[in-house]
Formats: structure tokens, sequence, C-alpha cells
């Protein structure tokens, strides 16, 4: 009897772990929020299908779905991820390889709901869990657009995932922890401008997916919102945009966000790495009340403490021997454009003291660009932008690790050293 009430209770453990799961796979399959929702009627082909287009630079659908070189929007581009390589798909309207066969509701299933033509669970690498805040007029835009290119065959690559990520059913528990679909919801209380600010952040700009940081299961972490983190595989941090020791902007006027987010260049600072490329592709090409009600909405984003916040007196003691090497290290190399108080002279080179792209906690951006060199963005507003040398091929590890230090140091700069085996690691990082 015993044994044969135990036995029951083990099969019906058994059955209830197998059950849950597949209850649960079935629900996210079947649950289909905003499948309801009508295609309001279009009056305008033309201007539909310009607004699309508008919609895609500003979601820059181009930064993942056009190789290098290869044709616009016919995918194959490699995206790393912490668990292997996805290849972003062919979304040009070829009736084989693309997205010839979809209807504008299969693509707005796609972007409001995160699943396929055939349901498919898709991956999170495609931000759906942010341009689920579009409306369905702005999903019909982008359809009518990408409908309007010319189709361009190039089948899909598979994704090259590890196990047990390349199970895509395994999405399910993914999206009930944290995903949940729904259109941006205005706030009535805001005025129009800083709503329409909101939105472009939140949804089509998709911030959030580099500036929230992600956690161990690539999901952007819960409450953070816009607090930074950073990039996996990219090897950059994406610093916070509330915390004022990150990139907070609250003391900025809207005037020099604007001029950040189109140029690529400001008197305090410049965009580089993965941020210059956004600037570049996407937000150079914001109109400007677009750019105007982002910057109107990013102001006015409660200050947060910023745990990783950089700039507080370093806890271990900085070595003499290390400032006084970066120094002379600094006049040898850095001098001639960043100038001896450390000024620089923007917007061609930017400055360096009080800078704080510089002093924030996490040292890898200043450790890479030293090592890499870069380019501000080429915009309309700052066509010829100018050049950083890399400084890797040249420097030993420990000489990185010094005028690194020395900048992190100097001018009223304060922040934690960085040692010689922080450089070698990220030597390793490839530059792209
Ligand atoms: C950060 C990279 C990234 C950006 C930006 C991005 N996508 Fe994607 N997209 C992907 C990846 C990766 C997939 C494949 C996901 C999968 O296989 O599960 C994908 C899948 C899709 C699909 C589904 C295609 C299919 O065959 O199932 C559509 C449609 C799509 N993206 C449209 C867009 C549009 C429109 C934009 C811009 C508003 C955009 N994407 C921006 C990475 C991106
Ligand atoms: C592909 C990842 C990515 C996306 C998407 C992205 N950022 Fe960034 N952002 C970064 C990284 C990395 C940095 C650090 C490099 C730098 O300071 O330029 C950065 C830096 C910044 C800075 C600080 C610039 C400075 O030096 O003071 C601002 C402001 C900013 N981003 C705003 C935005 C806004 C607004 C959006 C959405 C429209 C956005 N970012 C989307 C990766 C990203
Ligand atoms: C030939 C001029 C030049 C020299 C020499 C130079 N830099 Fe730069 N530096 C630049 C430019 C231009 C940028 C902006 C690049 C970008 O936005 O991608 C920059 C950006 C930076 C940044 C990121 C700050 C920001 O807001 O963009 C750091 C850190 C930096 N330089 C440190 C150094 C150090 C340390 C040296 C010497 C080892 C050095 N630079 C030498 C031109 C120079």
């Amino acid at each position: 009897m015993r044994y044969g009430l135990a036995k029951r209770l083990v099969l019906s453990a058994l059955a209830a772990a197998l059950l849950v799961p597949a209850a649960f796979i079935a629900m996210q399959f079947l649950h289909d929020p905003g499948s309801t929702t009508p295609s309001a009627p279009v009056i305008d082909a033309g201007r539909q299908i310009r607004q699309g287009q508008y919609l895609a630079q500003a979601g820059n659908c181009m930064a993942c779905h056009t190789s290098r070189g290869g044709p616009a929007y016919a995918g194959g581009r490699a995206i790393a991820t912490p668990f292997g390589a996805l290849y972003s798909p062919n979304i040009t309207p070829d009736g084989a390889s693309g997205i010839g066969k979809w209807t504008a509701d299969d693509f707005w299933r796609a972007l409001h709901n995160g699943k396929s033509r055939d349901g498919r669970f898709l991956y999170p690498a495609f931000p759906y869990t942010e341009y689920t805040k579009m409306p369905r007029a702005d999903a019909d835009a982008l359809f009518a657009y990408f409908k309007s290119l010319p189709a361009v065959y190039r089948p899909n690559r598979e994704h090259a995932l590890r196990f047990p990520y390349d199970q895509r059913v395994l999405l399910a528990g993914w999206r009930a922890l944290y995903f949940t679909p729904g259109e941006f919801v205005a706030d009535p209380r805001r005025s129009a401008q800083w709503n329409r600010g909101a939105y472009l952040v939140q949804g089509p700009g998709h911030c959030s997916a580099c500036h929230a940081g992600r956690n161990a299961l690539g999901a952007s972490q819960e409450g953070a919102g816009l607090g930074g983190g950073l990039i996996p595989i990219l090897g950059w941090y994406a610093p916070s945009l509330t915390a004022d020791t990150e990139a907070g902007l609250g003391a900025w006027s809207e005037a020099q966000i604007v001029e950040l987010l189109k140029t690529g260049v400001s008197a305090q600072a410049s965009v580089f790495g993965p941020m210059a490329e956004v600037v570049a592709q996407s937000l150079q090409h914001l109109s400007d009340s677009d750019a105007a009600a982002m910057a109107n909405y990013l102001k006015s984003l409660p200050p947060t403490a910023g745990e990783r916040a950089g700039g507080q007196a370093s806890r271990e003691p900085l070595e003499q021997a290390v400032l006084e090497r970066g120094a002379k290290l600094y006049g040898e190399h850095c001098t001639s454009c960043h100038k001896d108080d450390g000024r620089g002279a923007a917007p061609a080179y930017p400055p360096l003291a009080g800078n704080r792209a510089i002093t924030m906690a996490s040292a890898i951006n200043p450790i890479r660009i030293v090592l890499n060199g870069g380019f501000a963005p080429g915009t309309t507003g700052n066509p010829r932008p100018y050049g950083m040398p890399p400084y890797g091929p040249s420097l030993s590890d420990a000489d990185v690790a010094a005028v690194v230090t020395y900048i992190r140091n100097h001018w009223g700069n304060q922040a934690a050293p960085v040692s010689a085996q922080e450089i070698g690691r990220n030597r390793a990082v490839p530059v792209e």
C-alpha cells in the first residue's frame, strides 16, 4: 500500500513536472495579445512608406539586418551573444527567402509579440521587447516600407547557438519571466513632447537594449530601465542614462543633448564605439522635433544613485610611480589633441577633464578607446569627424594601464586605477 502510494506520488510529480511546462509552452504559443488589433485604413500610400522608412532608421533595423557590404536588409549579419551567434534573417520582400509571403498581420505579430510567421518564438536579440511599444500604424508603415524595397534572394543562415539555448521552445519560460507585450501608453500628466520622447526612447530607439544591462539570461535587467551595464561580448559598458556619475543628462541643456544625439560630438564628450554607430545609422536621421522630444524625456528622468558610481575615491591607493609614468606618456602621446589641461578642443577633440566616460567605475571604455582608437561618427552635423589613433600596437600593457590610470586621476578626475592585466584581457576583445 505504502509503496503504491509512494509510487503514485512519484508518478504524479513526474507527470506534473512534464505537464506544467507543456501547459506553459502551449499557453505561450496560444497567447497572442494584439492579434485582434486592426490596421487603420491608409489614405496616402507614399506617405506611409516614407513614415516606414523614417521608423526603420529610428529603430536601426539596418544595424542588424544588413551584413557588412551585403545588400540592404537581406540579413546574414552575425550577432554575437554569450550563448553563441545568431544570424539576422532576410527581411526584404523576397518570396522564397525573405518576408515576401508575410501579411501585415504576421509582421505586426513579430514586432508586437516576438513570434515568426509560423508561430515560432523569436530570440530577444531581436529587440521586440522594445518594439512591442510601437502602435499598429507604425508597424504597418514599416511593413509597407519593407515591401517597397527590392527583393533579394538570400536564404537565412542557421543560428549557431549552444545547447540548450538552441531550443527555441525554452523561450516560453523566458517570455513568461521577462516579456510583456504592450503598446506604449502615454502619460496624460506629461506634455505631448515628453510622451513622444518617451515613446521613441522606449520603443523604436530601443535604448534599453544596451543601456539597461542584461542579466545572465540575456534579459534587460528588471527595474533597471536605463541603469547601465556591460554589453556582453561587445565588451563595452553602456553607461546609466539616469546616474549623474555616468551618463545621466539632468544637468545638460536640451540643446546639448540634441547636439550629442544628432552630431555625435558635444562640448562635454563625444560618442564612440557602439554608440557612434547608433548615432551614425539612426539618431542623426531623427527630425529636429523628434530629437528635441527625446532630449526632453531623457533630461526629465529622475536621477538614480548609480551603484556602479565611478568618480568616488578609489579604494586601492594610487601608486605615485604609476601616475608619474602616466603623466609622462600623456605628455608624449596625448597633449597634442587633449591638451595639458585635459580640456581638449571640442568639438574636434573631447575634453578628458570632467568627462564622465572616463571616470566610471568600469574602466573598460577608456581602455578600449586607448587600445583601439576610434572615430566619432560621421554625421550631417559633423561630416568630417576627427580620429583618435590606436595605442595598442605601440604601448605595453603597463603603459596603457599607467596612462588610463593617470587620466582617471588628474584635473580633479577620481577613479580606481586599472591594472596591466585588465589591459591584457581587453586586447583579446575583437574591435567589432
Ligand atoms: C539588435 C539586432 C536587431 C535589430 C536592431 C533588429 N532586428 Fe530584426 N531580428 C534580429 C534577429 C537576430 C532576428 C532573428 C531572431 C530569431 O531567429 O529568433 C530578427 C528577426 C526579425 C524578424 C522575424 C523574421 C523571421 O523570419 O522570422 C522581423 C520581421 C524583424 N526582425 C524585423 C525587424 C525590424 C522591422 C527592425 C527595426 C524596426 C529590426 N528587425 C531590428 C535582430 C535585430
Ligand atoms: C548598441 C548599444 C547601444 C544602443 C542601442 C544605445 N546606446 Fe547609448 N551608449 C552605448 C555605449 C556602449 C555607450 C558608451 C560609449 C560612449 O560614451 O559613447 C553609450 C553612451 C551613451 C551616452 C553617453 C555619451 C557620452 O559620452 O556622454 C548617451 C547620452 C547615450 N548613449 C544615449 C543613448 C540613447 C538615447 C539611445 C537610444 C536612442 C542609446 N544610447 C542607444 C551603447 C548603446
Ligand atoms: C590625434 C588626436 C588625438 C590624440 C593624439 C589622442 N586622442 Fe584621444 N580622442 C581623440 C578624438 C578625436 C576622440 C573622439 C573619438 C570618438 O569619439 O570616437 C578621442 C577620444 C578619447 C577618449 C574618449 C572620450 C570621449 O568622450 O570620446 C579618451 C579616453 C581618450 N581619447 C584618451 C586619449 C589618450 C589617453 C591619449 C594618449 C595616449 C589620446 N587620447 C590621444 C583624439 C586624440
